[in-house]
This record gives structure tokens, sequence and C-alpha cells, in this order.
């Protein structure tokens, strides 16, 4: 193969090879920090990362060198449950859960029976993703199959790493929203048919939420799960007590929600739920067991004023969770906004979030629990070149800010609590620079 694009970027680098456990010192060897580091990369991948005294005599002569050195380069943000046909509806007023899905959520998901309001969000949406350094995420699109059609091949365009898939709703919604029960699953067959591990892109199986599929649906849902364990699968789970009620009422003969799911077969190690606020440690503990993983969405929980996530909980049940934004129930699109919904419900809780949790949080935590981690996660050798070049001091107060801090823990905090889209200065997906703030 000849090599087409080799090059290094000198900074300063940031990555987590383990969790770095809750205490405010991360746990020995989980962070792997260069002061002046170099990120050598090539034809997508990272080839090398050390020192930059280390690695600069054994670079080929003439080997282009980007000089970042008053800027920080982590792994890729990844998002772990996002709605790409909610992006014109964030912010929208008053409403809890299922009010806010009738009043303002449906409507708008029915403009996407139309391909090119398809196609014009999906780009809109990974130019909002990219500016803030979101480089993987995991995507709901609506029930209409153009629209995860429109999604994957703008991904597939700019070689990014997406999970995506159709939303399977038979019931409960608009009629125009709605599948016929089989008719969904047989769209999601040739959706993924078109489109599962076709470059970097997989499919995540998607109905919406117990309400809105039939158990028919969700037994055929689930059949498609146990016959191609490579597909991933995103749902609902005990976001709102309205939700939890109407559940009960709807599936009178499973135990609790997750019974539902689990009746099903859509319970595995590549399972997200997104919220999960609402569960006993037994349903937690059942989670676990499976591997699945419950995606804590902060701003949205606060947002729709759903419930404070009990972070602590789930992790004393081994049960992974993942970072959200949940957009358009989130508030922000952006990781690092994320990350500081989640310590101010943590804060409300008794159980504040590290920066150290946070940054493993998005970066490799995210990897793992959503099985990308051969891949994704880490600067280290033979990863895709998916990384951050953050900005401490992005504006005045952060500069203030970054200036008075002693560790690079206060660093990550001080970014985490003030920094936005400015504090990332590019993003750089399959070793390509795909955002430049001075650019955008
Ligand atoms: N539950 C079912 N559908 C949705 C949705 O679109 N957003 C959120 N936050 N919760 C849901
Ligand atoms: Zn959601």
């Amino acid at each position: 193969m000849t090599i087409t694009d080799s090059r290094v970027l000198r900074a300063e680098l940031l990555s987590f090879d383990a969790d770095p456990g809750e205490a405010d010192v991360p746990a020995a060897d989980s962070v792997r920090h260069h002061q002046d580091g170099a990120l050598w990369i090539e034809n997508g991948r990272i080839r090398a990362v050390d020192d930059y005294a280390r690695l600069a005599p054994t670079l080929p002569e003439g080997i282009s060198v980007i000089d970042h050195r008053d800027k920080l380069i982590v792994p890729g943000f990844i998002d772990s449950h996002v709605h790409y046909v909610q992006l014109e509806i964030m912010a929208s007023y008053g409403r809890q859960l299922l009010d806010w899905l009738n009043d303002y959520t449906f409507p708008e998901e029915l403009r996407f029976a139309s391909r090119e309001h398809a196609e014009a969000l999906s780009e809109a949406f990974l130019d909002e993703l990219l500016r803030v350094g979101t480089t993987t995420a995991q995507v709901f699109c609506s029930s209409h199959p153009v629209s995860v059609d429109a999604f994957f091949a703008a991904s597939h365009r700019r070689g990014l790493c997406m999970l995506a898939g159709k939303v399977l709703m038979d019931r409960h919604a608009p009629e125009a929203l709605c599948d016929d029960t089989l008719g969904g699953v047989r769209d999601s067959e040739r959706l993924i048919g078109d489109w599962h591990g076709k470059g970097r892109l997989g499919y995540s199986l998607t109905p919406r939420f117990a309400p809105t599929s039939t158990r028919a649906q969700l037994d055929a849902a689930g059949a498609l799960m146990r016959n191609d364990s490579s597909l991933w699968l995103q749902t609902h789970l005990a976001e709102n007590t309205g939700e939890l009620d109407w559940v009960a009422e709807l599936f009178p003969g499973s135990r609790d929600y997750l019974a539902v799911y689990e009746q099903s077969g859509l319970v595995g190690p590549r399972s997200t739920f997104a919220h999960g606020i609402h569960l006993d440690q037994e349903m937690r503990g059942r989670l676990a067991e499976r591997g699945a993983n419950l995606a804590f969405c902060p701003s949205s929980n606060m947002f729709l004023g759903s419930g404070l996530f009990d972070r602590q909980a789930a992790r004393e049940t081994a049960l992974n969770i993942t970072y959200a934004s949940d957009v358009g129930g989130g508030t922000d699109l952006s990781g690092l906004a994320t990350l500081k919904a989640a310590y101010q419900v943590g804060q409300l809780r008794g159980q504040p979030l590290t920066a150290w949790q946070g940054f493993f949080g998005l970066t490799l935590g995210n990897a793992r629990a959503l099985s990308l981690d051969t891949r994704l996660g880490r600067l280290a050798p033979g990863m895709d070149a998916d990384f951050v070049v953050l900005d401490t001091a992005a504006t005045p107060l952060l500069a203030r800010r970054s200036a008075r801090c002693r560790t690079l823990g206060e660093r990550l905090f001080a970014l985490m609590m003030l920094g936005d889209d400015r504090a990332v200065h590019e993003t750089w997906a399959a070793g390509r620079c795909q955002h430049r703030r001075d650019a955008a």
C-alpha cells in the first residue's frame, strides 16, 4: 500500500488506558499524559504516540509537523445517545417527556419523510457534532428509511464512525410516523444490508421505547438481534414517571419496565438504554449481568425535568454507563457541556463527577461500553485517527482560570465547566482535520 498521508502533531497529549476510578487522583497506569508529545498519524490511523523528544529522531525526513504545543489533544468525544432529527426542536419550552413528544417531537420528525430535508439536517448535525469535538455518536434517525439513508450517506462521505438506526414505532404516534409491524422490521433489514459494516458505519436497531411498539414489533427486533450479534440496539428506559405508569398499563404481563425488553431478547452487550433514572438495584443488576449500558443524559434529564440519575448506584452494580447529549431533549451537543451537567446532577446527589471520570467517560469509557474500543477511545498505535485539539485558553475567562490551575486535573475540570465549542480548536476524524474553529 502506498503511503498517502503521514504527519505529526506536536502537542500536550492525554488519553486513558483504564478507568481512573472515583478518587481525585487517577488510579495508577490509567492515564497517559505527554506534556510535549508527538502524535504520528498515517492513512487515517495512529502510527505512534510518545514524547516529542523521543519520537523525533525516528521520524522520516521531511514529514510535516504541526506545532500545537500550546494545545491539548485528547481522543475524539463519543456521544452514546442523540437524535439528529431533533436538532431544530432543541430548546422547546415547558413540557415533560410525553407532552414534549406529542407537542414538539413527533411533528418535527414528520418532516423527515423528505429526502432533501433529511440530507440537509444530516449535514447540519454532523457540522455541529464536529464543532464540539464529537467524532462518533449513536444516533436515532426518524421512522422514515430515507432519514437513515441520508444520515449514513453523509457520515460515510466524511469517513466518520457512526452508529444509527431507523426508529421502530407501530403505535401511539401519528399515523404517518407509524410502521406496519413487520414492514418496519423489513425496512430495518434493508438498511442493515445497505449500511451495516460499510466503511466505519454500524447499524443500531432502534425501537423508540416500549409504549410505541407492540410486543410483536419488539419480538421481531429481538429476532434480528439474535440473528446477527454484530448489530447494536438503542432505546429508552425509565426516563419519566408518567412513562413508567403507561408502560405498566400497556404491558401488564411484565414485572417491570426492563422485563418488557428482556422478554423480547433486547438486552445484550451491544444494547444502550437511554436514561434509566427510575430503576431499582435489582434492575440495574440485571442490566449489568447482560453487559448492557445505560446512557446518562444529564442535560436532557434536567431540561425535561425527568430526574437525577444515580451514577453511584450504577457503579455499585458494575453496570456500564455512557455519557450522552440526548439532543433534542438535551440542551447542548457538546461533550464538555454534558460533563458539566453531569457534575451538577452529581452535586445534587452527593456524588460529584471528577474531571478524570468525565474525560475517561467521553472517550475510552463510551468506546468500551459501545464495543468500539478496538478502534476508538485512545491515542495509541493502531487506533483510528479521531481526536480533538483543545484550547484551554480559548476565551479570556478560560485563559485566566487555566493560568491559575496547578494540576492537569484542575485544568481539565475548568475545561469541563467553562469550555464550549470555542475550546475546540480542531476536530480530526479519519486522519483529516474536519473542523477548525478559525475557519468556521
Ligand atoms: N422516549 C421516547 N422517545 C424519546 C425521545 O425522542 N427523547 C427522549 N428524551 N425520550 C424519549
Ligand atoms: Zn433519546
